[in-house]
């Protein structure tokens, strides 16, 4: 038996980067993966991707900012399997600025995608999740959650939201045998951080506040992410969990 036999999982923004590595890490634990993401040719590619290791995948484009889209992913996943047992709520971008000429523009697109988005699966989703009996949302916020960094104020805020929605939510669904936790990356080297981790002086000032002295891997937030969907967390609720090589214990 692996750990999430028999499991019905969506994850978004799953094409790529951190959702990409969840989606293939719940596969190999044996869920059939639905992949929402924006761009169809990387939801296509990770569902063959997770086909080709023999596990059990749906790519479906979905922009999570629209409510038609969210609405008809999960329509298809009730038609499939008839419950949801498990949603990742992963999709998520940056626009740095400094705050004074953040435009409304800008600020729209962050919150619609890191915010609106998750609010949006959590809340369209329930009658899904309430008939798995067992279900697990599992919300990707960050460590700018709840601190700050130049340029990121946007993005902090709507991560910041996300972790008090998912504590709301855990004290909501709990009733409902809905468990709901975030998880909180610390530095993690993907396209969205590309850029800004190989700016030599940047990198190197991230890695001085890491205890652990480097950046993560994307594996290492699925098994975080697999960990909280599996039954092996089943008292764990409105938790959040850093995973960040130590940044944030640090003074
Ligand atoms: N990489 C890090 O260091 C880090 C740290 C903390 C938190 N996070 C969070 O982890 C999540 C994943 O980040 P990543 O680093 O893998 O980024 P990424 O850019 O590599 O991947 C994000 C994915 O989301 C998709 N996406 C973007 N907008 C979308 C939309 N409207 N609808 C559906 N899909 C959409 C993108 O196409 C892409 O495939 C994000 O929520 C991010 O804020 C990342």
């Amino acid at each position: 038996m692996r750990r999430l036999d028999g499991r019905v999982a969506l994850v978004s923004g799953a094409g790529n980067g951190l959702g990409r590595a969840v989606a293939k890490a719940l596969a190999t634990e044996g869920a059939h993966v639905h992949v929402a993401e924006i761009d169809p040719v990387a939801a296509a590619r990770v569902a063959d991707e997770i086909a080709a290791e023999g596990g059990a995948a749906t790519g479906h484009a979905v922009d999570v900012t629209l409510g038609q889209d969210i609405i008809a992913v999960l329509r298809s996943v009730e038609v499939a399997h008839g419950k949801l047992d498990i949603l990742v709520n992963n999709a998520g971008l940056n626009v740095r600025a400094d705050f004074r000429h953040l435009s409304e523009a800008d600020w729209s697109k962050v919150r619609e995608v890191n915010l609106d988005g998750v609010v949006r699966f959590a809340r369209e989703g329930f009658e899904l999740l309430r008939r798995s009996g067992n279900a697990s949302i599992v919300n990707v916020a960050s460590i700018l959650g709840d601190h700050g960094m130049r340029q990121l104020v946007a993005y902090s805020t709507t991560k910041g939201a996300v972790i008090a929605l998912t504590k709301g939510l855990a004290v909501e669904y709990a009733g409902f045998g809905i468990r709901v936790n975030a998880i909180c990356p610390g530095f993690i080297e993907t396209a969205l951080t590309a850029r800004a981790l190989k700016i030599p002086a940047l990198s190197k000032a991230l890695i001085d506040k890491t205890p652990m002295r480097r950046f993560g891997r994307p594996e290492e937030i699925a098994a975080a992410a697999v960990f909280l969907a599996s039954d092996e967390a089943s008292f764990v609720t409105g938790a959040t969990l850093a995973v960040d090589g130590g940044m944030t214990a640090q003074l």
